[in-house]
């Protein structure tokens, strides 16, 4: 049988998955990697809590080597995340003054695009700056700036490397007629109206089995952004189920992998990247209590149904 990764490359379908150093030195699991996606991002290891520990101190070792693996096996990446809210060191956290967190901003941005100019196919110059509420989250950046570290997120991105795709993304935007979804919107097309370099957004797509994708709205959705001249990209997929597992769960799971992927192929979505592959390493149940098995591989590895039905349809 073909490998997920003869498929998606005979298709050109940017199909990835987030990754752990450690994904790409154990023999098995960088084995299945290689085998299955095209597209990666590092999990943890580019957030600035790891990247940039210190004002001084840049770990670049690990990116260097994700990096590495991904040019020695024709992969391409996604770069994930300058301005955040969450995972940063310190010395951002406790900014108070102005010019110096523009500062820190820009140089951080600049540094890493320029040492790994024409790399990244795309990357996430800010995540999750949005609120449930709609409105621009009260982040160390919006302290200390105020919201125009957006526009120069984006302008130091583009000046850095002109060739990397500049990505807003975040959660809970994937909708149209939600008031997440549409302040995501307002927002982007404000960004686009006033010629800030922005090329795609990101939806990150952390969904739950019991709540099926409303296909029409997200539809919808990624339509307006395609209207705006932006690519669309799946950029955190996952489909957690409430403890414990049922054949009905995973149905739904299954029905909701499914219809992401068919909508993301027909509707041309720029890249459809899982968060994490296997239930072995994953996130979910550290942070929603009482979730699990919400990846398409178990936890021994192995590629659950809704998998090979996912290889079939690309
Ligand atoms: C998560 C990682 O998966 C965890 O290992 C880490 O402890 C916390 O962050 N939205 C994002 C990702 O943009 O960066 C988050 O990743 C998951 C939610």
């Amino acid at each position: 049988p073909q490998t997920m990764r003869t498929v998606t490359d005979s298709k050109q379908f940017l199909f990835g998955v987030a990754v752990r150093p450690s994904d790409l030195l154990d023999p098995k699991d960088s084995k299945l990697v290689q085998d299955n996606f095209n597209i990666l991002v590092a999990e943890n290891i580019m957030k600035l809590q790891y990247l940039r520990p210190t004002e001084s101190f840049w770990n670049w070792s690990d990116p260097d080597k994700l990096v590495q693996f991904a040019e020695s096996n024709k992969m391409k990446l996604r770069g994930h995340t300058f301005v955040w809210h969450n995972q940063n060191p310190p010395f951002i956290s406790n900014l108070t003054d102005k010019e110096k967190a523009i500062q820190v901003l820009k140089e951080t941005i600049t540094q890493v695009l320029t040492r790994y100019k024409g790399k990244f196919y795309e990357y996430d110059v800010c995540n999750e700056i949005i609120d449930d509420n709609g409105q621009l989250r009260n982040s160390i950046w919006m302290k200390t700036i105020g919201r125009d570290y957006i526009d120069m997120a984006f302008q130091t991105a583009r000046a850095a490397d002109p060739s990397v795709k500049l990505i807003l993304n975040d959660y809970n935007n994937e909708y149209a007629g939600t008031v997440k979804g549409d302040a995501f919107y307002q927002l982007v097309k404000d960004l686009v109206d006033r010629n800030i370099p922005i090329d795609g957004v990101g939806f990150q797509l952390h969904v739950m089995a019991e709540q099926p994708i409303r296909e029409d709205a997200l539809r919808a959705n990624i339509k307006r952004f395609k209207d705006l001249g932006l690519s669309v990209s799946f950029t955190e997929v996952d489909v957690r189920i409430k403890l414990p597992v049922t054949p009905e769960k995973e149905a739904a799971q299954e029905k909701i992998y499914m219809d992401l992927l068919r909508i993301a192929l027909e509707e041309r979505v720029s890249s459809f990247v899982l968060w994490g592959y296997t239930d072995a390493y994953s996130w979910i149940p550290g942070t929603f209590a009482g979730y699990g098995s919400a990846h398409p591989f178990t936890k021994d590895k192995t590629p659950k149904p809704v998998y090979e039905k996912m290889k079939q349809l690309i």
